[in-house]
């Protein structure tokens, strides 16, 4: 039997492929270093577990409303209220199984073939998959190191068209860390404000910042109405295994995505709903707690890959990964992932995992322990020394 001939635009995540490989050689007793996966190795604050742990008990194990429980929904809008100073209801929240259905969702019901969509290249891959799912026309943008990976602006300009549909940002960004300036969103707001598109503003590690907290382009006159914000709680809860997350949009959109959930999912899990309100309502010392050990990570990481001949490792301001240019190194992208996995014991994901503009770049996940990533540091300096005088 063959596929459908949709299955053969789909793409995947390269970093579970990478994450089964580094599994695969530690079975046969290979000591390999973590740093290709994008989770938090922190544990779920034990108040979350708890409210869990209460849910189940009280009987939380039914079906419950397509859109969300209206406590979670209602927890949701403030949240959103409160951090992006924007006036929003439980009637604009969808809570689905973690942030990408808030990918996958709005773009089925949106995109069509021939529509173009404007995303960032490097990007989360999951973009571009599903732009090419819906057989739409991929639009990347490169982003430009120099601008802290920021757009560059002029050719965003360029590329918009009569057939933009949706222009996708991610600030704090996947891979790069990057993150984009307020004045680069105002200029962004301007550019799409009187546009006939929709913005998909992926904010998964809104919380996640070590400066200057990211500016929402939801925030900016007449952006509400057009916007849909990406959000969750798989990276500021340390609770990628309990899928949730949310997307904030304007009502008639939220029907749309009511009827891909009842046709797919039915509903989130009702007792991790219930945990939901627990983690937006209660104590946030954790959040706090695990971006100053993120930050007291990046600055030292850094600092060690900036000391590896060929490397230039830019200090990211958000989310939790490390983008250094490998260039110097004269290695491509993917063969050097591909060694510094087989021969030197550290999982790290090619910067082409994220798009073609990646090339010359790597990602590091810096969700392991300090010592960890000093340990990797040192094997990567010491692997490429070694290949340095293996090829005099
Ligand atoms: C940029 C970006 N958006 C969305 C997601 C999806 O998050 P979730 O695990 O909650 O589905 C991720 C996860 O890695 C991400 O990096």
């Amino acid at each position: 039997m063959k596929l459908a001939e949709r299955m053969s635009r789909i793409g995947v995540e390269t970093a579970f492929e990478v994450l089964v490989r580094a599994r695969g050689l530690e079975a046969q007793g290979r000591s390999i270093i973590h740093l290709e996966i994008g989770e938090p190795d922190f544990d779920t604050p034990k108040h979350i577990i708890e409210a869990a742990k209460k849910a189940l008990d009280e009987g939380w194990t039914h079906y419950g409303p397509t859109q969300g429980q209206p406590e979670l929904r209602e927890a949701i809008a403030s949240y959103i209220c409160r951090t992006r100073g924007v006036r929003v209801g439980p009637e604009h929240v969808c809570v689905v199984p973690g942030g990408k259905p808030i990918i996958f969702f709005p773009i089925l019901a949106l995109v069509e073939p021939g529509d173009e969509v404007i995303y960032p290249n490097p990007g989360f891959p999951i973009y571009e998959s599903m732009v090419n799912f819906v057989g739409a026309k991929p639009v990347p943008i490169p982003l430009v190191e120099e601008r802290g990976f920021s757009f560059d602006l002029d050719m965003l300009r360029d590329k918009l068209s009569d057939k933009t549909k949706l222009l996708i940002l991610n600030s704090p960004h996947n891979p790069t860390g990057g993150l984009i300036p307020a004045d680069d969103i105002r200029t962004i707001a301007d550019l799409v404000r009187d546009r006939d598109l929709i913005v998909l503003s992926d904010e998964i590690y809104s919380r996640i910042y070590y400066g200057e907290a990211p500016l929402s382009i939801t925030s900016l006159p007449g952006m509400l109405e057009k916007t849909i914000i990406l959000d969750g709680f798989s990276k500021t809860y340390a609770m990628t295994g309990w899928r949730m997350g949310y997307g904030v949009m304007p009502t008639w959109l939220v029907d749309a995505v009511n009827k891909l959930m009842v046709n797919s999912n039915s509903c989130t899990a009702s007792f991790t709903q219930r945990a939901g309100i627990a983690a937006l309502n209660g104590p946030q010392d954790d959040v706090r707690k695990m971006v100053t050990e993120f930050q007291r990570r990046r600055d030292a990481f850094c600092s060690a890959l900036n000391q590896i001949p060929g490397f230039r490792c830019p200090v990211p301001s958000g989310a939790f990964y490390v983008f250094p240019n490998i260039t110097g190194t004269g290695w491509q992208s993917k063969p050097l992932a591909d060694a510094l996995l087989d021969q030197a014991g550290v999982a790290a994901l090619s910067g082409t995992a994220f798009g073609a503009y990646g090339e010359g770049y790597l990602r590091f996940s810096i969700a392991n322990s300090l010592e960890n990533l000093m340990a990797a540091a040192d094997r990567i300096g010491q692997f490429l020394s070694k290949a340095q005088a293996a090829r005099r």
